[in-house]
């Protein structure tokens, strides 16, 4: 296996998960693929993600001059492209046709699909969510499956559980497994890149093994892996570590600073004659994230000497912070 494989996406519609996917490839998540092209069988929306990141991106329209041409034929003819471009998976995300017999065989076990059921429930449809809620159940979600000839029948690689709420509409719950569809797949793509499925029978085996890796887009893969929006901008405040050099305090001041961050779980470097000499003026460093920043700028406000002062100066520091760094 390449040290990156080659993917091309195939679509019909608005394209979100194709923007899942690059988004993932851009920041670094799917780092062993290149996506070498993205298809459509119509002037599909969603194709502008491929122009905006540069993707060679091809029609072939299963309609000509007002005919649709023969599935067989319109096969042949994405077949060509996929060989151009020398591809190891193709992922189909929102491909409204159904690929023949040859297709399949010649790719077997390389087209994944995402579906927004869980299959075996609700398959064989594109308006799975709306069936599923007409039925009346009360988990719902997505699957992202191998392609065999079948349709929606093939091996089950990844599943997401979405509740169904007492008041969905077929539009309020297909939002809502969307946003776990753009989860699954790319983690789908990031499994198969790494030649980590190995499919026995029908079962699927992802061999996924504990690991720890140094992020740099915190909010990305916060996001990625489905935070509450609420939840990725408090927590991005907490991912961003501050460093403020606070100037001519006095000792006892620095030393109360130390105190009100080491409370709040920050800290605060002093002069080590910060304890012993309470005349001259010092300098201090503080350190901390955003919100232990505002949490003591809050608390300085209350105190005594010029301590109440700094806070408001701190506060302004926060107000302009990026634009004022030294
Ligand atoms: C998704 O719900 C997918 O599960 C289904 O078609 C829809 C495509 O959406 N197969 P998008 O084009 O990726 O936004």
């Amino acid at each position: 296996m390449r040290e990156k494989i080659n993917l091309a996406v195939l679509i019909s519609g608005r394209g979100s998960n194709l923007k899942a996917i690059i988004d993932a490839i851009k920041k670094g998540y799917l780092d062993k693929v290149n996506l070498r092209v993205v298809i459509a069988n119509k002037d599909a929306s969603g194709l502008r993600y491929a122009k905006e990141a540069g993707i060679p991106n091809h029609i072939v329209h299963r309609i000509v001059d007002g005919e649709k041409i023969p599935k067989e034929e319109h096969d042949k003819k994405i077949m060509e492209i996929l060989e151009k471009y020398d591809i190891d998976l193709m992922a189909l995300a929102g491909y409204d046709q159904v690929l023949q017999k040859e297709f399949v065989n010649r790719y077997e076990w390389k087209i994944m699909n995402i579906h927004p059921s869980l299959l075996p429930s609700f398959g064989g449809t594109l308006h799975g969510q709306k069936d599923a809620l007409d039925y009346g159940v009360k988990i719902s979600g997505c699957t992202v499956h191998f392609i065999e000839e079948d349709v929606d029948t093939g091996p089950i690689i990844i599943q997401a559980a979405v509740p169904v709420k007492d008041d969905d509409t077929p539009e309020t719950l297909a939002d809502r497994v969307l946003e776990h569809e753009h989860i699954i797949y790319p983690k789908a793509i990031k499994l198969f890149s790494e030649n980590r499925l190995k499919i026995v029978g029908r079962k699927v085996i992802a061999e996924e093994e504990l690991k720890t890796v140094f992020i740099s887009n915190p909010m990305y893969h916060m996001k990625r892996i489905g935070v509450t929006e609420d939840a990725v901008e408090y927590l991005s405040e907490k991912c961003r570590m501050y460093t403020v050099l606070v100037e001519n305090i006095t000792p006892r001041e620095a030393m109360i600073l130390k105190q009100e961050m080491l409370s709040i779980g920050g800290d605060c470097a002093v002069p080590k004659e910060c304890i012993l000499n309470n005349l001259m003026l010092t300098d201090a460093i503080l350190i901390g994230n955003r919100i232990q920043l505002k949490i003591l700028i809050k608390n300085l406000k209350q105190q005594v000497f010029n301590l109440s002062k700094l806070g408001e100066e701190l506060e302004m520091l926060i107000k302009t912070m990026g634009e004022k760094e030294i």
